[in-house]
């Protein structure tokens, strides 16, 4: 373990944010991480947990113990003809665990190809893209609870999934810190190319649906929308893509008649009575409202995915949910319909 005192938390996060931790300690280990929590000095002390950091917004210095998850280990802890059971420390990178399934052709995660973050962010937002979200291969992760330390399992039913949610963002909100991660893959996968953008580059690939080539496709798709945080400071998507009952989107479609829609009776869980909801895209909103690479100061609207904000150079926190607001603003007055960020904001 290492700890750190007063140090600028911009290397950790994916925006850029130019902040400083009171104490910052790398943890390699389940113990280490124990131990810190047990350790007198931090009893009264505020814990944030930190893992790639790719899904934060720092708006001020951060008074509080900041627990950087480094613990790793990618392991098969059970197998049988068609599946494989993996389970990955949760400071892995994401892509890292991505990539081991794909050269290994197990599959179910290709399609998560390249989002940023750390496997133990994965399941608080239930990260989703190109048609698959983690709860789909999701079985169960570990995590010990901030206030006794004390280890808990909580199966795949506990963690209840929804879009871009989980527990750990409702009432298990800053209790745990996840420490291991555990996803059943397939040996004899089904291919997932409903998102239409994967078999358009798949033919423009030339390529046959397998894991390694959707996984490729994935990576080109994300590569020519989405800005590189190492080149430019982001966190992906700001908002969540908002959804509407029947009555508005019936109002919208008719003002709007191209607006993009995915219909579902989806809520979080599988609900086959529920009434159709529509899921809108934000991007779109948001780039008809005129913001598309729009720069206000260091920051703006990204020019190629509208939904991405983006840092470029020294903005400050507060200068990013300014503008956030004038789109949430924008969105409001164009279309009545508020979208709401994706970001942790602290
Ligand atoms: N669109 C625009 N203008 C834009 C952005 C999007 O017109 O500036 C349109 C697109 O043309 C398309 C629709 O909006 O018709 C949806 O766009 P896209 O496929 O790019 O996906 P998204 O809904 O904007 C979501 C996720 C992304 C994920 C992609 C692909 C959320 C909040 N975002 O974005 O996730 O990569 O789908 O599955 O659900 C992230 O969470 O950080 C993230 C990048």
């Amino acid at each position: 373990m290492q700890l750190q005192k007063n140090i600028s938390l911009k290397p950790y996060n994916t925006f850029g944010i130019d902040v400083s931790a009171a104490y910052f300690a790398d943890v390699y280990s389940k113990e280490e991480l124990k131990t810190i929590l047990s350790d007198d000095t931090f009893k009264d002390k505020q814990k944030l947990i930190l893992g790639g950091g790719s899904n934060v917004l720092f708006t001020k210095n951060v008074d509080a113990l900041v627990i950087h998850n480094q613990i790793k280990g990618i392991e098969i802890i059970k197998e049988d003809d068609n599946h494989v059971w993996i389970r990955s420390g949760a400071g892995e990178a994401w892509n890292d665990l991505v990539m081991y399934a794909v050269q290994h052709n197990y599959g179910g995660i290709e399609n998560l190809s390249l989002i940023p973050g750390s496997v133990g962010a994965a399941p608080m937002q239930n990260i989703g893209a190109y048609g698959v979200e983690l709860k789909e291969t999701f079985v169960e992760l570990e995590a010990i609870d901030i206030e006794t330390a004390e280890q808990k399992t909580f199966v795949k039913e506990e963690c209840m999934f929804g879009y871009r949610e989980s527990i750990f963002k409702q009432e298990a909100k800053g209790k745990y810190i996840i420490t291991s991660v555990t996803l059943q893959l397939n040996k004899n996968p089904v291919f997932n190319t409903s998102y239409g953008a994967i078999e358009q580059e798949l033919q423009k690939m030339n390529a046959q649906p397998n894991i390694k080539n959707i996984s490729d496709a994935v990576c080109n798709i994300r590569r020519s929308k989405l800005p590189d945080p190492a080149k430019i400071g982001n966190a992906g998507s700001f908002f969540k893509n908002p959804t509407v009952n029947q009555e508005k989107f019936d109002q919208l479609i008719s003002k709007f008649p191209s607006i993009p829609n995915y219909p579902s009776r989806f809520i979080g869980t599988q609900l086959p009575n529920h009434p159709i909801n529509y899921k809108l895209a934000a991007g779109w909103m948001i780039e008809q409202c005129g913001w598309k690479g729009k720069r206000v100061g260091n920051t703006g609207a990204h020019k190629d995915q509208a939904l991405v904000l983006v840092n470029y150079g020294n903005a400050t926190g507060e200068e990013i949910i300014a503008v956030a607001k004038q789109i949430q603003q924008s969105v409001k007055e164009k279309f009545d319909v508020d979208i709401l960020p994706e970001v942790n904001v602290y």
